[in-house]
């Protein structure tokens, strides 16, 4: 069924809720997608700071974890609304959201449960939509790793190519799609992408400022080789996919506990975590034999980290996500937007040898909009594509 969908995700990174309004249907085994468009709206600064005050390695409370569910949901609500007027006046289908992960559980390399706030009741309620939430648990309660959801978008729309493709987000956490020797899709964090600079940067000024904004501290700076060892020496790299990791593990106090005394200035260790990113994603790219890499996320707009992956990645080549008919920037909402359309046809929305699931799963939980909920029929077959019209 037709339908306009409004998928929404505020990242690890929390620095925006985005809102990407598209058109989606199915014809025989192919989702169709036109995309409209896509609403970002800035954390506000109290709530980034009562998101922060909540992030592992901090204690919390009940009450604060309360709060933030609920004043996340009125945000996340008013974004959709905002996103529906202006991009579908028509009203839409579907509100899918993602939230904001405040915290996921990984031990032993199992996710053991995943957590995302933003009440799904107070967007239903802004919207008179209905809306799927709660995107990653199934999976997890499948055994898988809940992540990287991308997996599913990448498989429909991007690792088909005559070329060995590879598709990566930068995120505050690299994650990576790309067909292993059997060519099955495999994908996995691969590790800190914006977690760690972000870190850096906003406890060297303070607060004051949260990215190193166009790469510029990391490009002034020199790669201290000694540090960037012992951030590399990490039994996270080391473990085979699948596996997933989040800002539990690399926030700032993982960088005190792997830099220990060596002392390095702001531009040095901005450019040495540049590098970290940039060879983690160079690895990954050699273990797979990838010739193409299609990047997409917030890291696009870091030329530092770009040129030093471009480098270290040579002779295979970078391909931005535009070439295949999405922004880099809109990415994420339009797979949250599709996954929540899969669930509402009884379609799965996970690769089982992506998230390392037992099998893949129909996601997320649902919660009427204005009156009785209404589902379309079941799709009567399984979707393999998706195709971006214009
Ligand atoms: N102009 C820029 N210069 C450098 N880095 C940027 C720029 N714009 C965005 N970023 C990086 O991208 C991150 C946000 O990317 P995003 O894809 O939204 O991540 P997430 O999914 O974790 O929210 C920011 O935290 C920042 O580190
Ligand atoms: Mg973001």
């Amino acid at each position: 069924m037709e339908m306009v969908v409004v998928g929404m995700i505020s990242g690890t990174s929390y620095d925006a809720v985005d809102a990407a309004v598209g058109d989606f249907s199915i014809e025989d085994d192919t989702v169709v997608l036109h995309p409209r468009g896509l609403r970002s709206a800035e954390l506000p600064g109290p709530i980034r700071a009562r998101i922060a005050a909540c992030l592992p390695p901090a204690p919390t409370t009940i009450e604060a974890v309360c709060r933030l569910d609920t004043e996340l949901g009125q945000l996340f609500g008013r974004v959709a609304a905002e996103a529906i007027s202006a991009l579908a006046p028509g009203g839409a289908d579907l509100v899918v959201s993602h939230g904001q992960t405040v915290f996921h559980w990984v031990q032993e390399n199992r996710a053991r449960g995943t957590l995302q706030l933003a009440a799904p009741a107070w967007i239903a309620e802004a919207t008179a939509t209905a809306v799927v939430s709660d995107v990653r648990s199934r999976d997890v309660a499948r055994g898988g790793h809940g992540a990287p959801l991308a997996s599913t978008l990448d498989a429909m729309l991007l690792l088909d190519g005559e070329r060995r493709r590879g598709s990566l987000n930068l995120g505050g956490i690299a994650n990576i799609t790309v067909r292993d020797g059997a060519g099955a899709v495999i994908a996995y964090d691969i590790g800190p992408a914006s977690a760690l600079l972000d870190a850096a940067v906003t406890e060297l000024t303070g607060g004051r400022v949260r990215m190193d904004g166009g790469g510029a501290m990391a490009a002034r700076g020199r790669v201290d080789e000694d540090a960037l060892a012992r951030l590399l020496d990490d039994d996270y790299y080391r473990r085979p996919p699948p596996k997933s990791t989040g800002k539990e593990l690399f926030c700032a106090a993982y960088l005190h506990q792997r830099l220990g005394d060596r002392e390095l200035s702001p531009d040095d260790l901005l450019a040495t975590l540049t590098e970290l990113t940039a060879r983690l994603v160079a690895d990954a790219c050699a273990a797979h034999g990838v010739e193409e890499l299609v990047v997409a996320g917030g890291g696009v707009r870091n030329p530092t980290l770009m040129q030093r992956i471009t480098a270290l990645i040579d002779p295979a080549e970078v391909r931005p996500l535009e070439e295949f008919g999405l922004p880099a920037q809109a990415k994420e909402g339009y797979l949250i937007g599709l996954l929540g359309y899969l669930a509402v046809h009884g379609l799965e929305g996970t690769l089982p040898s992506a998230t390392g699931a037992s099998r893949g799963s129909i996601l997320g939980s649902i919660t009427p909009g204005e009156g009785p909920l209404v589902l379309p029929e079941p799709a009567s077959t399984p979707v393999r594509r998706l195709r971006i019209s214009r």
